[in-house]
């Protein structure tokens, strides 16, 4: 299975065509989480969309928060990876569309809120917590307000697929976002933020923390690149290494050329530079 197969089961399906003002039905949202659920645990999924995670990585383009890798034509859905080192939670946050989300690699803990009484009383008020472990697909269809966290100690890798409408506005936007800080998000500073999922922040550009920051995390992506295709024995996947190699930080780096396979253009480890 591959990018394009998905594609093919949004297309049986009854979502809206891009830049039409409407949601689709929860059976839709339901039947496209089960397809998703069968493109998680295939392997041949996986490599392909990160190959085309790669390519956004090339292309080095600022980005911060859920980044799409691929856009499904017709329909503006998005396809994403979030990584998650040990302790990463982008805090809490609201999806204003459906959304689905699968975990790939390790597990997340995931907080939700009951979004009315948050409104309400102007705080967080939890409603459930659960662990999701990799394959675990879930969705999210009506706003919701969530927290997920990987509280393990080893990477975790999810996929986004999401409608385009998500982060939009609603009709009801005008009431204040339940206060939350988030320290690990650049140029916070533990100030509050928006409640919508962070987009991209074209306006800090030249901000010398946040580029740095935004080049730290480019080499956690290649880094959790790197620890996913390590583990598939399929062909292209040296070729990805390679190019996540280029990438790397000299740890991952030197992961890749002591790993028990040939990598193209890459020299035997003990004669390779790892700066
Ligand atoms: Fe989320």
């Amino acid at each position: 299975m591959r990018v394009d197969d998905l594609c093919e089961a949004f297309r049986g399906s009854e979502f809206p065509a891009q830049g039409v003002d409407a949601h689709p039905d929860r059976a839709s949202v339901k039947t496209a989480r089960s397809a998703v659920e069968s493109a998680v645990i295939d392997e041949e999924f996986l490599v392909d969309c990160m190959r085309r995670e790669l390519r956004l990585i090339e292309a080095n383009t600022p980005r911060r928060g859920l980044t799409p890798f691929f856009i499904i034509p017709d329909f503006g859905i998005r396809i994403a990876f979030g990584y998650w080192p040990p302790g990463a939670t982008p805090g809490a946050h609201e999806h204003t569309a459906w959304t689905i989300t699968a975990v790939c690699r390790n597990r997340l803990e995931v907080l939700t809120y009951d979004r009315e009484e948050s409104y309400k009383r102007q705080e967080l008020v939890p409603r459930n917590r659960f662990n999701a472990g990799a394959g675990r697909v879930g969705y999210i269809y009506e706003p919701s307000i969530h927290k997920p966290k990987n509280i393990s100690t080893a990477w975790s890798m999810s996929l986004h697929v999401s409608s385009p409408r998500d982060g939009q506005p609603l009709a009801d936007d005008d009431r204040p976002f339940p206060a939350f800080t988030d320290d690990d998000l650049p140029s916070s500073g533990g100030a509050r933020l928006t409640g919508r999922f962070p987009a991209a922040l074209e306006d800090d550009r030249d901000d010398p923390q946040l580029i740095a920051t935004l080049a730290r995390r480019q080499r956690g992506r290649v880094r959790g690149l790197t620890r996913v295709l390590a583990e598939i024995d399929m062909p292209g996947v040296p070729e990805l290494l390679a190019r996540c190699f280029v990438l790397a930080d000299p740890a991952t780096r030197d992961f890749i050329a002591r790993m028990d396979r040939r990598i193209p253009h890459i020299s035997e480890p003990d004669s390779m530079s790892t700066d």
